[in-house]
C-alpha cells in the first residue's frame, strides 16, 4: 500500500496547435506510432498512457536526477484540431502539469493560444515544447540526445535560427504574461516557463523535457500530489465504448483515491444519474494509450492517477466527460449530489 507521503503519479496533458506534433513527441517517448494509427494523423479523442519512472530515468540517461520520488507520469493527449475545444477543456482540467507543444517554425497559432489560457484558469504548470527542431534548414540529428549536446554541435547559423525562433515564443508568451526563457537559462522555476526545443521525430530534447516534467512534480507539487490511497475513487469519464464479451465500458482517467470490482459508483447519463457497481477493471499495460489498447490487464483494484476500462450493468447511456465517483463509507447523498453539481 502507498504510504501518506508517496507522492501520485502526476498527470500531464499534452496540448497545442493542430499538426504541431503531440502525439509524435508521445509516440517518442512511448516507442509506439499511434499517429499512423490516426485518420488524416488527427486526433479526435483524448488519449491516456502511464511511463513509469524506469522507462523515463532510461530515456533521460546522464540527465536523470537522484532522489527521485514521483512513480511516473501519466500523460493524455488531446486534439489540436479547432473543433475539439471541448475536450481539451476536459483535458486541462484534469491536469497536474502540461507540455504545449509549439512548432518552432510555425510558432503561436489559434489553439496554442486557447491552451495557454485554459492552463491560466486552472493555474497548472506548464513546460514549452519548441518541436520539430530537425526541421531547421541545415539541422545535424543527434538522435535522442539532450538539447545542450545537439545544440553545440550545430553551425552558427543555425543556432542562431533557433536562437532566434525561441526568442519569437518568448515574445509571444510576455505578451499574454508569461515569463519565459530557454530551460537551460531559467535558474527561477517558480517564476519563468521553460522552452525546451524539442523534436518528436529524432528525439532530441526529449531527455530533457522528462526531467524538466519530473522537476516540476517533485518541486511545485507534492503537496497537491499526496492522495491517502484509500479514498474513495474520483474520475473523468473519456468515452464509453462497447467492447466484445463485456457489452458497455468506461475509459477513465482515475484522479483521486481507489477504485475496486465490487465498488458502488454513480456518473451522468444523457438525462438521469446512472447508479451502479464495478463489475470489472482493465488496466491497459504502461506505455501502451488506452485508447488503442487491445490487451488489458484485470485488476481487482487501481489507484490515482491511472486511465483505467470499466465493465458495470447500466453504462448504455452514460456521457463522455461525465464525473465518476465511488460510493464508500455512507458517503452515498453527497456523491450524487456532486456528479449532478459537476455534469
Ligand atoms: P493533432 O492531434 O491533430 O492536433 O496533431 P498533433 O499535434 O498530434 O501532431 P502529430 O503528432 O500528429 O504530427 C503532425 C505531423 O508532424 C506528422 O506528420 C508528424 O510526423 C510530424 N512531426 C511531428 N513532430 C515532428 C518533429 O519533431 N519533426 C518533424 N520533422 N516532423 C514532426
Ligand atoms: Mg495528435
Amino acid at each position: 500500500m502507498a504510504n501518506q507521503s508517496a507522492i501520485r503519479t502526476p498527470i500531464v496533458c499534452v496540448m497545442g496547435h493542430v499538426d504541431h506534433g503531440k502525439t509524435s513527441l508521445l509516440d517518442r517517448i512511448r516507442g509506439s506510432s499511434v499517429v499512423s494509427t490516426e485518420e488524416g494523423a488527427i486526433t479526435q479523442h483524448i488519449g491516456a498512457t502511464l511511463v513509469p519512472i524506469d522507462a523515463i530515468i532510461r530515456m533521460s540517461g546522464a540527465l536523470s536526477r537522484v532522489n527521485i520520488n514521483v512513480p511516473g507520469l501519466l500523460f493524455i493527449d488531446t486534439p489540436g484540431h479547432h473543433a475539439f475545444t471541448t475536450l481539451r477543456a476536459r483535458g486541462g482540467a484534469l491536469a497536474d502539469m502540461a507540455i504545449v507543444v509549439v512548432d518552432i517554425n510555425e510558432g503561436f497559432r489559434p489553439q496554442t493560444i486557447e491552451a495557454l489560457q485554459i492552463l491560466r484558469n486552472y493555474r497548472t504548470p506548464f513546460v514549452i515544447a519548441a518541436n520539430k527542431i530537425d526541421r531547421i534548414h541545415g539541422w545535424r540529428v543527434h538522435e535522442g540526445q539532450p538539447f545542450l549536446k545537439t545544440f553545440a554541435q550545430q553551425n552558427e547559423r543555425v543556432q542562431g535560427v533557433l536562437e532566434t525562433r525561441v526568442y519569437e515564443l518568448v515574445g509571444k508568451l510576455s505578451d499574454l504574461g508569461f515569463n519565459s526563457e530557454r530551460f537551460d537559462r531559467v535558474s527561477d522555476f517558480a517564476r519563468n516557463i521553460c522552452i525546451v526545443p524539442t523534436s518528436a521525430l529524432t528525439g532530441e530534447g526529449i531527455p530533457d523535457i522528462l526531467m524538466m516534467l519530473i522537476g516540476l512534480a517533485q518541486r511545485y507539487m507534492t503537496g497537491s500530489l499526496r492522495v491517502t490511497a484509500d479514498g474513495p475513487g474520483a474520475g473523468t469519464v473519456l468515452e464509453v465504448t462497447e467492447e466484445r464479451g463485456l457489452g458497455m465500458t468506461l475509459d477513465v482517467i482515475l484522479y483521486d483515491g481507489t477504485l475496486r470490482v465490487g465498488d458502488d459508483i454513480v456518473v451522468a447519463g444523457n438525462d438521469q444519474i446512472v447508479e451502479t457497481k464495478v463489475r470489472s477493471l482493465l488496466k491497459p499495460r504502461p506505455m501502451s494509450d488506452i485508447l488503442v489498447e487491445e490487451r488489458f490487464e484485470r485488476v481487482r483494484s487501481v489507484t490515482a492517477a491511472a486511465g483505467i476500462k470499466v465493465a458495470a450493468p447500466k453504462l448504455a447511456d452514460v456521457i463522455a466527460g461525465s464525473p465518476l465517483r465511488v460510493v464508500r463509507g455512507g458517503n452515498r447523498d453527497e456523491v450524487i449530489e456532486q456528479v449532478r453539481h459537476e455534469v
